[in-house]
């Protein structure tokens, strides 16, 4: 049995294949052919932070593979009460065929993962956000943009930029990351991407510089500069990321004709410009829907890896 943590523990190999799974059943939906690969199965799916993409999509998801979503919110549930974390999860598991959790920090995951008799689906902690990156993944595929890609992450070190680190490290491209003094990348997630890295050929530069980052770069992504969670900090985190919008003027130093990505949502004036996110909308908008796509090829490919 495997949990879905991080992109850490995947092989660039085991990537491809949940996101060729995914693509192929994108591909029988657009046919109208259904195939109940998760059939009378259940997601139990924990949110202790807001959703609207990773919610609809898994719930959607569930249903058309012949399965069943519950939504389990921690207001609601014993978890946001004090329930402990390890008794949650037995309870939970031996429920529920799979088990998706959004949280706050990543060792909750892990613990739950640790006493989960099911597979565990990382549905974003404040380390890591790895289901958006198997879709970002599965768009570049789409758009014939990821062999050669120069990636440019301009804005926060939050767990956005640290799943592109993974993703970076395992698949073997370039990605350039600039984020204002005093928001940078974890230093220990970063040691590990540069670890991996070595062994796939990615290039990996982190700066504070966003022209550095930005040069002939085929691929420019962003995410908001005050994640779910820190809330309190917006007024400051809005002033310390003075010229880090990313906005038509800057894309005129990444290659000509590169493309914009975003995980969503977007608050637009301050991490993107209204009128670069619009000039983007087509391939941010197919990004966001193979969100639906690239967890269904993860959910049946968690499900083959049972014994
Ligand atoms: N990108 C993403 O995970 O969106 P939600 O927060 O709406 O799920
Ligand atoms: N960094 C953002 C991602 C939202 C999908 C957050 O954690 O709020």
């Amino acid at each position: 049995m495997r949990h879905f943590l991080t992109l850490k523990d995947f092989t660039k190999e085991e990537i491809l294949e949940i996101i060729s799974i995914g693509l192929e059943i994108k591909k029988n939906l657009k046919d109208k052919v259904y195939k109940k690969e998760l059939d009378m199965q259940t997601l139990g799916m924990i949110f202790e932070k807001s959703s609207t993409r990773t919610r609809v999509s898994f719930e959607a998801g569930m249903f058309q593979l012949g399965g069943h979503a519950l939504f389990l919110s921690n207001r609601d549930i014993h978890l946001g009460r004090g329930e402990p974390v390890k008794d949650t999860a037995r309870v939970i598991s031996s429920m529920c065929d799979m088990v998706m959790i959004r949280t706050f920090a990543h060792s909750m995951l892990e613990e739950f993962a640790e006493y989960s008799s099911v597979p565990v689906i990382n549905g974003l902690t404040d380390s890591y956000h790895p289901i958006q990156l198997l879709a970002d993944y599965m768009t570049m595929l789409e758009y014939d943009i990821a062999e050669d890609a120069v990636v440019a992450y301009v804005g926060d070190g939050n767990n956005m930029t640290h799943s592109w680190l993974m993703l970076a490290a395992k698949m073997g491209f370039e990605l350039r990351i600039a984020t204002p003094v005093g928001y940078e990348v974890d230093s220990k997630i970063l040691e590990e991407a540069l670890s991996l890295a070595k062994e796939s050929g990615a290039c990996i530069k982190v700066s504070n510089s966003i022209d550095e980052a930005l040069l002939d770069a085929t691929i420019v992504t962003t995410d908001t500069w005050a994640s779910m969670g820190q809330e309190d900090e917006k007024e400051e985190r809005v002033k310390a990321f003075q010229g880090y919008m990313v906005d038509g003027l800057k894309m005129c130093l990444a290659k000509k004709g590169a493309r914009f990505l975003h995980c969503l949502p977007a608050y637009r004036g301050y991490e993107v410009s209204d009128a670069l996110l619009e000039a983007h909308a087509d391939i941010v908008f197919d990004e966001a829907e193979n969100r639906l796509h690239a967890q269904k090829g993860l959910m049946v490919w968690l499900d083959k890896q049972r014994t």
